[in-house]
């Protein structure tokens, strides 16, 4: 009775912003499907650049916005990392969104807006059109305090509320996310997206309260704002639509005539780039381990290829048996996937927490951004993988997951983290709760 005049009560629509990128896009879609089951009509902004497909969400209706990445005149732009890109579209889009979502709150009851935490510029806006803003952040939430810490310098943190990250972190990682060091984009970037979170009425995160407890504590401090850990996401229902690249479905019937727990499948994600010296170690690496491999080499990942043309002589011959090389896979369907023994990651958060939902190890190789921190919890804290981080190694590191007893052992592990998110989700469960008080807290708006 109650579920169902909560559900009556629903007639307000919400305006979700995704920022177009593939790791934020699919977080975005799938939290647009749990709250469309809420009640909520869904009404998606989105770019021209990295569109999502409407004819795969005909629930929802979508409206293009002009990101000016495509007409911008200006040839001195740098656009050539996502971070410039971002910044760019945080000017970019502003009078094109201001007007969009102006014009449909002329015809539309709207209850807020949920936009991404990296468009930052869409605070001012609802300040300005006395709407509610609540902002999704779809990496881990340890990442959070410890960018406050290290990029803003706000080092209270220090001492308090991120001692436990810290401790965990090398000054690699650390490196790491500084990325040759901590270059303007970026350090402006990060600013801006923790100053306009502090401005939003809530902060939503695709985790739950079990996986990264330490991190809860220190959100609080970072954010004097409600925070609803309701995820894994992609949980929530069988496969999302929202791949910006065709899936290539042949690497699941392949899969199928594969033993039982003996690929190792690698992917970085839809945004890291490596030099040709990385990708030839990471070959020989997955050539001396001798096992079965699934690897995505997303075309332009490597630095001056357009896909394979690095990859070594003599390579192809050496794997034909037990080797698949692919440019984009269904991902969440390989990881569930019987014959999967482990995953060779960047750790980017979508990745990370659909390896834990299958129950998979991880061999882990960070690249930039929360990463690293991933990686820190994966291998460190749940032990559910270990850190690769020369290359060079790779065959070994790969046989002592899929074949040694300390892989069995991770696997373990692994599955009774997957009860965790199974138990976190279900009625009384903590992501279940988080849920109920978003829903709860965007009805009161
Ligand atoms: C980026 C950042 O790197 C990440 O750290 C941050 O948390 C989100 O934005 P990305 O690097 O693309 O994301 O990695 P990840 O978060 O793992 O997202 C990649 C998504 O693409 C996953 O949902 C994965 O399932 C999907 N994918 C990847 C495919 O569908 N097919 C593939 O072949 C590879």
């Amino acid at each position: 009775m109650a579920k169902l005049t909560k559900m009556a009560m629903n007639n307000k629509a919400l305006v979700l912003f995704p920022l177009p990128f593939q790791g934020h896009i699919n977080p975005m879609l799938q939290l647009a499907n749990i709250l469309y089951t809420k009640g909520f009509k869904i009404i998606i902004i989105h770019t021209n650049f990295n569109s999502p497909n409407p004819s795969n969400y005909p629930q929802f209706t979508f409206k293009s916005i002009s990101d000016g990445l495509s007409t911008s005149k200006d040839k001195s732009l740098n656009l050539d990392t996502t971070n410039h890109a971002i910044n760019f579209m945080n000017k970019s889009c502003i009078d094109p969104f201001a007007v969009c979502l102006a014009k449909l709150l002329e015809v539309e009851p709207v209850a807020c807006l949920i936009s991404d935490a990296l468009w930052h510029f869409t605070q001012s806006i609802t300040d300005r059109l006395k709407l509610k803003r609540i902002v999704l952040r779809t990496s881990s939430m340890s990442c959070i305090p410890l960018y406050a810490a290290l990029v803003l310098g706000e080092k209270s943190y220090y001492k308090t509320t991120i001692k436990e990250e810290l401790a965990l972190m090398t000054e690699m990682d650390i490196e790491k996310i500084y990325k040759g060091g901590l270059e303007k984009a970026k350090a402006e970037l990060i600013c801006n997206m923790i100053n306009e979170t502090k401005a939003a009425s809530g902060i939503i995160f695709n985790t739950f309260k079990e996986l990264e407890e330490p991190a809860f504590l220190a959100i609080s401090q970072v954010f004097q704002i409600p925070s609803f850990a309701i995820g894994p996401f992609h949980t929530y229902f069988p496969v999302s639509h929202s791949s910006l690249i065709e899936q290539d479905r042949s690497s699941i019937s392949w899969l199928d005539q594969q033993p039982v727990h003996s690929v190792v499948y690698v992917s970085f994600g839809s945004i890291a780039q490596m030099s040709e010296s990385e990708f030839t170690n990471m070959a020989w690496g997955l050539a001396n381990s001798k096992q079965r491999f699934l690897w995505v080499v997303r075309p332009g990942s490597v630095t001056g290829s357009q896909w394979l043309e690095a990859l070594p002589k003599g390579f192809a011959e050496e794997v034909v048996e037990r080797g698949r090389i692919v440019k984009w896979a269904p991902q969440q369907e390989v990881l569930a996937h019987q014959a999967i023994g482990c995953f060779w990651t960047h750790n980017g958060w979508n990745s990370t927490l659909e390896s834990i939902c299958e129950g998979v190890p991880m061999i882990c190789s960070p690249c930039s951004y929360d990463q690293p921190i991933n990686a820190r919890y994966v291998t460190d804290v749940w032990k559910i993988g270990v850190m690769l981080d020369n290359r060079e190694e790779a065959g070994k590191i790969i046989k002592r997951v899929i074949m040694g007893k300390e892989g069995s052992e991770m696997r373990h592990r692994s599955k009774s983290l997957q009860e965790k998110v199974n138990q976190s989700l279900q009625k009384g469960g903590s992501a279940c709760q988080s849920l109920e008080n978003l829903v709860d807290s965007i009805l009161s708006f």
